[in-house]
This record gives structure tokens, sequence and C-alpha cells, in this order.
């Protein structure tokens, strides 16, 4: 590994000769880096950003630059300049990056997206298909959070994202926690696997955190939630004019956002939708080691579904069946099987991406993921029945390129926004030891998931946060029920194996009237992720104006053959989702589906 640019490289003592090469070989690539930004700037490439070096330039707060090209045709991207600490102008700026479509009718005012992790960039979101769908009435505004892809400051703890893939490879940071076996909980052999691999969890989040402050210092105070909020009115008052309304749409993470917006500045919410939602007052008031026993309530539900689903459809279109009809235990039986094998000993895997193994809790981890996206459930099935017939190849590329990642930093990123948000331990005594954390996973294993409980760290690398050090200049815990001129609506899935529909009747109760909580009847993490066309009418009518009862329920849409194509059918008719409906919902679909396409 290589070592870490520090402020004060002047005052270091002398280097030894391989750690000089390695200086020479950090400035040889600083200037590469000069070279190419200039290069950059000269030829209008939009996909930098140039760090403004001297305080005697300082960029002049509510600045908007627009460039010349973006990543999605018909959208105008660029840049907004925003004090970085909403209270304390004397800290400097930050830098927005954003993408906007805008209406081509009377426009109703700025519609801001967030497409969830934290950590996923929201500009791709703002395309003219999406603005289509919702009547062009709006100025469609995507934009990347605090610290997230091209907005500045970034973060960016380690010197490469080869130095950081290298500290990550092959640990529990990687391939989660192995279960020896679920078949027996209470078997102490169980929890004492656990706390080992805790062990090593905690030691490794321990030197991330200190690698990011010691790399990232103060600038790692304004990544939180309740800043991203203060930005987004701020971006209205200069879109929109002086206190006007601020209308979101996001998901998953993105629901966090919505719930912070509205109950923080309740007389500044327009219309505000959400969907997939996480429980924001386990999120701001308990410490992520408990939340995958509040996330994953709904996800047995999901998975047997899936199995069902794929014994209907039968082996040719899912071959993790052998028979068409087989009952779904037979199936869960096989994969218990497999997650047992792999738990004594991980399958080599030596021609993939990166050559490697895969581990029980990878295996579980994936399959966790894969339950959120409907539509790779075919993908899923195959790359799991090639790995019980002994190739990881397909596994273990899916762990390494999850797809939808905005950077490679995103596990950090991420922990850069949550710890911020999360309650700081208030004396060493709220530290969670490796003993209670493992004593976690085996209760949310027994009271909530048997087959995912200890595996949601993979897509959802969360904890560690106790040993992050960096305090927001504004933490938002509640109360969560304010009074709203036009209610928000709520979107849930009953399968939603990570979001749980318990989370969408939790924040809806709290909100009351000023909420409409609608249910799509189906799997997936957001509804976007399978939407149904009745939903689809439902988002689009509540932004033109219509408010859905309370609790309406829009009925399951898709059969066995639509989760398992037959892979011998020419293209993939899901492209159309199926739908018999006009090309404008089709287009506004796959641009939801785009959107809050990543786990988060
Ligand atoms: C599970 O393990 C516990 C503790 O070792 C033991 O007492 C119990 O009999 C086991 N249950 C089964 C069904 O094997
Ligand atoms: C909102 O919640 C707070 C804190 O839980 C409570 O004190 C307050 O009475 C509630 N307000 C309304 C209008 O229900
Ligand atoms: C909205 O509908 C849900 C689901 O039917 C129900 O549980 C909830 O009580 C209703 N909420 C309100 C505020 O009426
Ligand atoms: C599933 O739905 C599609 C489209 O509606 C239909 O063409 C197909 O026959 C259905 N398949 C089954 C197995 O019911």
């Amino acid at each position: 590994m290589s070592s870490y640019p520090t402020k004060d490289l002047g005052a270091a003592p002398p280097l030894a000769a391989p750690e000089r090469q390695k200086r020479i070989n950090y400035y040889r690539l600083v200037f590469v880096a000069l070279v190419f930004s200039l290069f950059a700037l000269h030829s209008g490439f939009s996909g930098f950003r140039i760090p403004c070096f001297s305080p005697r330039h300082a960029p002049k707060i509510g600045t908007v630059t627009w460039l010349t090209e973006c990543d999605v045709k018909g959208q105008e991207c660029g840049s907004i300049v925003v004090p970085k600490d909403h209270f304390d102008p004397s800290v400097g700026t930050a830098s927005i990056s954003i993408a906007r479509v805008k209406a081509t009718r009377p426009k109703k005012g700025t519609l801001f997206l967030n497409p969830g992790g934290p950590g996923n960039s929201g500009t791709s979101g703002a395309s003219p298909g999406f603005a289509a769908w919702l009547g062009n009435e709006w100025d469609i505004l995507g934009f990347d959070p605090r610290g997230i892809h091209r907005t500045t400051p970034q973060v960016k703890c380690f010197a490469s994202t080869e130095d950081y893939d290298f500290f990550k490879a092959n640990t529990v940071l990687e391939q989660s926690f192995t279960v020896p076996s679920i078949a027996n909980l209470s078997d102490p052999a169980v929890e004492e696997a656990l706390v080992a691999q805790s062990r090593e969890f905690i030691a490794l989040k321990q030197a991330q955190a200190q690698i990011c402050a010691k790399t990232m210092g103060d600038e790692l105070r304004y990544m939180g939630s309740a800043t991203v909020v203060r930005d987004m009115a701020f971006m209205a008052d200069v879109f929109d004019g002086e206190g006007a309304k601020i209308n979101f749409f996001g998901g998953s993470y993105g629901s966090i956002l919505g719930m912070y917006l509205v109950n923080m500045l309740p007389e500044r919410a327009g219309f505000v939708a959400i969907d997939g939602i996480v429980d924001p007052v386990a999120w701001a008031t308990e410490p992520p080691y408990t939340w995958p026993a509040n996330w994953l309530t709904s996800i047995e539900k999901t998975y047997r579904f899936f199995l069902e689903t794929c014994a209907e459809a039968g082996p040719i279109r899912c071959p993790l069946t052998q028979y068409a009809g087989e009952p779904y235990e037979e199936l869960e039986q096989r994969l218990e099987a497999f997650f047992d094998e792999l738990a004594i000993a991980p399958m080599a895997v030596p021609f993939a991406k990166r050559p490697g193994l895969l581990t029980s809790g990878a295996v579980r981890g994936l399959l966790l993921m894969y339950l959120e996206q409907p539509t790779q459930w075919s993908d899923a099935a195959h790359a799991l029945a090639a790995a019980l017939a002994g190739d990881g190849a397909p596994l273990l590329n899916k762990l390494l390129t999850p797809g939808h990642v905005a950077s490679p930093y995103h596990d950090l990123v991420r922990s850069a926004v949550t710890c911020l948000d999360v309650p700081p331990p208030a004396s060493h005594h709220d530290i969670p030891t490796a003993e209670d954390l493992g004593r976690e996973l085996v209760r949310t294993m027994r009271e909530v998931s048997p087959h995912f409980g200890a595996n949601l760290d993979l897509g959802e690398p969360d904890g560690g946060c106790e040993y992050w050090t960096a305090r927001s200049p504004e933490r938002f815990a509640g109360p969560w029920n304010a009074t709203l001129e036009w209610p928000m609506l709520i979107v849930s899935n009953t399968m939603d194996p990570i979001t749980p529909i318990q989370s969408g009747l939790r924040i809806n109760g709290l909100m009351g009237d000023s909420s409409r909580l609608v249910i799509q009847d189906g799997p997936g993490h957001c509804y976007s992720s399978a939407p149904t066309p009745c939903m689809v009418k439902l988002v689009q009518g509540y932004f033109a104006g219509t408010l859905p009862a309370n609790g309406t329920v829009c009925s399951p849409a898709f059969n066995s053959s639509w989760y398992f194509p037959d892979p011998a059918e020419e293209g993939d008719f899901r492209a159309t989702l199926g739908f018999e409906e006009e090309s404008s919902i089709l287009e506004g679909a796959r641009a939801l589906g785009g959107l809050f396409r990543r786990r988060g």
C-alpha cells in the first residue's frame, strides 16, 4: 500500500529510499493530474471539477455555473456554490453538482430528486423522459448530495481506489458474516463465530474511520442529512425565489431526506413523495448495529415469494428448481445445504474479475441484494445455479461490481453521511463490543430473519460510527409529526426486503393526516424496482395535484414468467414492463426504475 499524502510533507523526517520513491511517484501523479485538469478545462470535459486553490478567487455564494457537456442528453448540468456550513459563513463554500431539465409548460416549481444510498449520485435522474412523465410541469433537478460524486468537498479518504480495494479485499467488510449453520441458532457456536468475525469488523471500521479523520479533517463535518436539507432550501431560494416551496421525490435513503425535510422545514414543504421507507426514528436515535432487525422485517416473506415463483416458473426459466411446481421448501433446503458447505469451506473462484473466494456470508448477502431487484431474479437464479454447480465466477463478479455505484469509495461516503446523523456515543460505555455485535446478529436471525439476519451489511455497509469523530453543525432527531399544507405521499411495497412496509406505516402514523400511505402489493426494494401501472399512475397523479386515498392498494401485476423470463425469448420483454399502456408511462417508469435501482 502506498502512503497517504499529508499536509506536512515538508516537516516529515528524512525518508528511507523506498519511501522516497513512493513520494516521487506521488508528485509525478499530481503533475499528471494537473496536466489532465488543464486539458479537461480546455476541452470543456464535464467529468472533472477544478478545485479553487486561491482564497482570492473564493467562489461567491449562490453562483450557478452551467457546463457545456452533460451525462444525459437533454439535461443542463453544472454546479451551485453554497455555504459549507449554513450557520457559519466563515467556514467557506461547497459546490453542489446539479443537473436539470426545465419545464416546457407553465412551471409549478423545482422538483428535487434523491436516489438513495446515501452515496448515490442524483444527477442522472434528471432526464427528459422523467420530466415528460410528470407532464413537463416541473423543473426536474437532480443533485449529488454532500460528499458525493462531483459535489465538493468529496469524500475521498484513501490515497487511491486500489488502496481501498486492497484494504477491504477478502475481509468481513467485503464478504459479510458467515453463520456456521442456521439449523440451530441456540447453539453457542453460532454466536461465538459471529463474535470472532465482529472483532475483525470493528478493527477495520476503526481503521477506516481513523484514515478518513486524518485525510479529511473538518471537511467531514458537512456531510449530514440536515445539511443536505439546508442545501435544498438554499437551492429553492436561488431557483424559485426566496422562501419558495421545496418539492422532493426520493427513494430508500431518499425517504430519510424527505422526512427530515418536512419535519425540519414544514412551512417550506411542497409536493413531497417518498418510496421505500427507512424508519427515520431508528436512523436518528439508534446505533446502526441495531438497524438490521428493523429493516429486515419483510425479507423472509420476500424470499419465500422468490422461491415459490421460481418453482412455478420451472427449471428452464429458473434453474434453481428441479421441476415445475416443486415445493419451495425443497429449493430452500438445497440452498441451505450449499450455505452450510460454504461455511465449512469457502469456494475457490480462480477465474473472476479478481481471483478469490466465496464465503457463505457473501452468497447470503448477494442473495439479499438480488431480492431487492425483481428484474434481476433471473440473473440471480442463473448465478446461484452456476455456483451450486461449482462455478462461483458470476457471483464473485457481481460482488466485486455491484453496479450503479457512483463512487468506488461508496462505503466511506455512506459512513460520512450516516455517522453524522446517528447519535454520538455518550461515553465509551456506549461503544458496542464484538460481543454486543455478535449477540445482536443472533437476535436478528432468531427474531426477524434466520436466512439473512447477519448479512444486511454487504449491501448496506453501516456501523463503526463510534469511531467517527466528526460532528455536524446540526443534527436532526425529530419530532416527526409536522403538520403540512399539502400531505406527503408515502409509498411502500408489501415485500420490500430492506425497507419494510412497517416503516411506511410507522411514519404514516406519525404524520397522520399530513400524509397518505399507498401500498404496492408486490416484491422489491422501492415500488420502482417493479412498478405496477396502478402505482405509476398514483405517483404521477400526486405530482399533478390528485391526492390518493390513504391506504390505497395496488394489486400484484406480474406473473412468474415476468419474474423469470424464458432465456430463449427474443430480447427482454420486461424492458416494456409488460404494460399495455401509453408510451409516456413506460418512459416514466423506466426513468424511475433507473433512478432507484441501486442498493440503499
Ligand atoms: C440447539 O442447541 C442447543 C444448545 O447447544 C441444544 O440445547 C438444543 O438441544 C439444540 N436443538 C436442536 C434442535 O438440536
Ligand atoms: C409531536 O410529537 C412530539 C414529540 O413526540 C409531541 O410532544 C407533540 O405533542 C406532538 N405534536 C402533535 C401535534 O401531535
Ligand atoms: C392509512 O392507511 C393505513 C393502511 O390501511 C392504515 O394502517 C393507517 O391507519 C391509515 N392512516 C391514517 C392516518 O388514516
Ligand atoms: C404471464 O403474463 C403474460 C403477459 O400478461 C402472458 O402473456 C403469459 O401468458 C402469462 N404467463 C402465465 C404462465 O400465466
